[in-house]
């Protein structure tokens, strides 16, 4: 019984130990600045993050249109999507959108502003993100 637990405490404390290193390895944010101490509204920060590419919301799940940036805004909370490679269109899944965001805000806390790269989300390569508060 006594093994058991501190047999099973330990598991857990491995586990815990190599499992968030593992999740940064998979390289889907990078460059990630916290441009601000105050965090953004929850719910707002939800609806502008299906704003972009005029609406991803629902059954849609990718950025349409190839756009060669957007934005999606909701009250005073804006994302704002920019491909890094010159000429290059935006065409990020929505998968990819919001693991990214939910990266960075691993590295910033949540509903903190940040810019950030995130790997892919454009035809050609990477796109920069920033979220803020306007
Ligand atoms: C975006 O474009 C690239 C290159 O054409 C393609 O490999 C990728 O699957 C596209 N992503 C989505 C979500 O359509």
């Amino acid at each position: 019984m006594q093994f058991a637990t501190i047999f099973y405490a330990l598991a857990m404390f491995f586990m815990c130990a190599f499992a968030a290193p593992l999740e940064v390895r998979q390289e889907t944010v990078s460059n990630v600045v916290c441009t601000s101490k105050t965090a953004l509204d929850f719910h707002t920060s939800n609806v502008a993050l299906l704003q972009i590419c005029g609406g991803i919301a629902g059954t849609i799940e990718k950025c349409e249109g190839a756009p060669t940036s957007t934005v999606g805004q909701s009250g005073n909370v804006r994302f704002t999507i920019k491909p890094v490679v010159a000429g290059d269109v935006i065409n990020i899944s929505k998968g990819r959108w919001e693991q990214g965001i939910k990266a960075a805000f691993v590295v910033c806390g949540q509903n903190i502003p940040f810019t950030a790269t995130f790997t892919g989300g454009a035809r050609e390569g990477n796109v920069n993100v920033v979220y803020e508060a306007v």
